[in-house]
């Protein structure tokens, strides 16, 4: 297949590109380079021994998107490109649903234009909202707590009224729990430019003594140990989750939500002590406030992705500590080398 990824060359983008180039398919990649850099580009072709067509723009500009799909006889698209800042969105949410929203709307106008009519959206378990019940099944209720999950409802609910409009749509909404990790190579990752959000790539910058300490946001949660627990998914099983749900659509028409995560959760501190078994570094931590926003635990029910993608997360939370090592250190040294030309 010929398959366009919005957001090609971010951090999850990058990786589902190597996978699916792996099964044989031609793969280009979209991207207006507001989180990610073209550097990408080069590393891709390394670990691929193929060169990536790339068209640098932004999913809102529509008759970029036509020309695109059309000259590069595209049959699928994957839409990762979005804003994904939580705290950012509530400070910004008119930028959220201008990316997110907006330029999803614009991708399916352009879509519709060259009748190109299968899609796998990147959404995310921020949907469920505060969890009812666990693990999180994607029959639990939604709910929007912040802009950037509005948005991302928002979306999942306009793709669900453009399938029902044309029955000749195939759309699934793969509701992402915490992908982290890296290619076993550690030439791509998670590469946040500035303070790292989320848990890992704190960690991980806390290893190589970027950041002074971890902060463990509240350890008073009724858990086991009394920290968050979360659903963290390697980033490769993600990426072959997308061959999955690609797999799955030329068998299935119809609008499909499915979550992809392991269905275990572990706490801050099992993936602290994880890490630092990997590493062989120890963690300087302290005891934080709780994050505003938390919940105490989320973890996926991930049964209906086995049913109908045959897919399953099969790598382990010390091959996601591991690989997300191996990228920060070779992060760290072509930072280093650059410093020194
Ligand atoms: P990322 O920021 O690394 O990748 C997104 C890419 O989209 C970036 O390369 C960015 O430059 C590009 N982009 C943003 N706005 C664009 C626009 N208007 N036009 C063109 N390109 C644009 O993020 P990621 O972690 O790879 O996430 C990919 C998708 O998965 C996002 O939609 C995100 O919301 C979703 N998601 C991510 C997580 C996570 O924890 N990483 C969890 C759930 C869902
Ligand atoms: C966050 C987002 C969520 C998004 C998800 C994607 C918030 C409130 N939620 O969720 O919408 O879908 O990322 O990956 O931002 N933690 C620490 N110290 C840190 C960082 C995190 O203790 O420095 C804890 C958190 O309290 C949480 C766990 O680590 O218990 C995981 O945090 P994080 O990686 O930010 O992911 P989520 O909270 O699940």
């Amino acid at each position: 297949m010929n398959i366009l990824l919005t957001g090609g060359t971010g951090y999850i983008g990058s990786h589902t590109a190597v996978v699916l180039s792996q099964l044989g398919h031609k793969v280009v990649l979209f991207d207006n380079l507001s989180n990610s850099e073209e550097t990408v580009l080069e590393r891709l072709a390394q670990i691929t021994k193929q060169q990536f067509p790339f068209f640098n723009g932004d999913v809102r500009d529509t008759d970029l998107l036509k020309n695109t799909l059309a000259d590069n006889s595209i049959d699928a698209v994957i839409h990762f490109a979005g804003l994904k800042a939580v705290g950012e969105s509530v400070a910004k949410p008119v930028d959220y649903y201008a990316n997110n929203v907006q330029g999803t709307v614009s991708l399916l106008q352009a879509m519709q234009a060259q009748h190109i009519k299968t899609l796998v959206f990147s959404s995310s378990a921020t949907v469920y909202g505060q969890p009812q019940y666990l693990p999180l099944d994607e029959s639990h209720p939604t709910c929007a707590t912040n802009p950037y999950g509005r948005s991302k409802l928002h979306i999942e609910e306009i793709l669900n009224d453009v399938a029902i409009s044309d029955p000749q749509w195939r759309i699934t909404c793969l509701r992402y729990f915490n992908p982290v990790g890296a290619h076993e190579s550690g030439l791509i990752g998670e590469n946040p430019s500035g303070i790292p959000n989320n848990l890992m790539p704190y960690i991980a910058q806390v290893a190589t003594r970027q950041r002074t300490e971890l902060s463990i946001f509240g350890n008073d949660y009724p858990t086991p140990d009394g920290t968050g627990v979360r659903d963290y998914i390697h980033v490769m099983d993600l990426a072959e989750g997308h061959a999955a749900a690609l797999n799955f659509l030329t068998q299935n028409l119809g609008w499909h939500a499915i979550n992809i995560g392991t269905g275990k959760g572990y706490s801050v501190l099992e993936i602290a002590r994880a890490f630092e078994s990997v590493s062989g570094i120890k963690l300087p931590t302290i005891i934080a406030p709780r994050r505003a926003g938390d919940v105490a635990e989320c973890y996926a029910n991930p049964v209906k992705a086995k049913e109908l993608l045959k897919w399953a997360a099969r790598r382990s939370l010390n091959d996601m500590c591991a690989s997300t090592w191996r990228f920060q250190q070779s992060a760290e040294k072509r930072e280093n080398s650059w410093t020194h030309e």
